[in-house]
């Protein structure tokens, strides 16, 4: 049985200087499944972010060449769209975060299934993996799909996509990678749009400065159904790191 110690950390970053939260603290249980594949895998694929070291990818990812490229995915959920985009590009590694212990039990199995190595399941806030375990413009791209929307005005400040938060992507990521996020959330994405266009270090993919549509290799997501069943109208947003 998975016991809190035995796999991801439960804080693994005591003690450094916390970022404000951009995510909503859940209690729900991991399953007997999920318990099985975190103690059985997380000692090969999981990464405890305690901001301890910088890391270096190629010894991260060396199941793939040195140099592949690698897409950081912030906010995976429960994992089955990120182990379906790692299934169709195993070439390029997926450093996939997300602080949900459940969710993180459940991409160990799904990668488990399908036999990848591209995948490393990232345990922890991050704003602390981008600021302290990074090194500068080594990410090929970043994906951002239906982060917290926080929509209650005194909690906008918990958004993930917010100019500070850009201007430390920017230094992680490589000249030409693309950042792409996606929302349900009518006034995130109008937000997203805003402070990406007004960014100097990222140039909008689509000609006309809008919104682009959902790119094939981005599979449905858990959170983004739910939206739909809602009524929720989705939008995409492809920008490219300047040189
Ligand atoms: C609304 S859910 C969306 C999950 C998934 N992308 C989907 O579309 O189904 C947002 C996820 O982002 C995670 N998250 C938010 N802020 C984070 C942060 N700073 N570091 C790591 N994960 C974060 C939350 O724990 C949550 O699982």
């Amino acid at each position: 049985m998975f016991e809190p110690g035995a796999g991801p950390a439960a804080n693994p970053a005591a003690g450094r200087l916390r970022p404000i939260r951009t995510f909503e603290p859940r209690r729900s249980r991991v399953t007997k499944a999920q318990g099985e594949a975190l103690l059985r895998l997380w000692p090969t694929w999981g990464l405890d972010i305690d901001g301890s070291r910088v890391l270096d990818l190629d010894e991260l990812f060396a199941t793939l060449p040195a140099g592949s490229p690698v897409v950081l995915e912030i906010g995976f959920g429960m994992g089955e769209a990120t182990v379906q985009m790692a299934a169709a590009d195993r070439e390029t590694g997926l450093l996939a975060v997300d602080v949900h212990t459940p969710g993180q039990g459940n991409l160990l199995r799904l990668a488990d299934l399908q036999g990848l190595t591209n995948v490393r399941v990232a345990n922890g806030d991050a704003l602390i993996l981008l600021r302290e375990m990074l090194p500068e413009r080594c990410l090929t791209g970043l994906r951002i799909y239906f982060p917290d929307p926080w929509p209650k005005k005194r909690h906008n400040k918990r958004r993930l996509v917010q100019t500070p938060f850009l201007d430390l992507a920017a230094t992680r990521l490589a000249p030409g990678a693309v950042l792409h996020c996606a929302t349900d959330w009518e006034p995130y994405a109008e937000q997203m749009l805003e402070v990406l266009s007004a960014h100097p270090d990222f140039e909008n993919t689509q000609e006309d400065g809008g919104f682009a549509a959902r790119p094939e290799h981005r599979p449905q997501t858990r959170f983004e159904g739910q939206g739909i069943r809602k009524g929720h109208r989705v939008h995409d947003l492809l920008f490219r790191r300047r040189p």
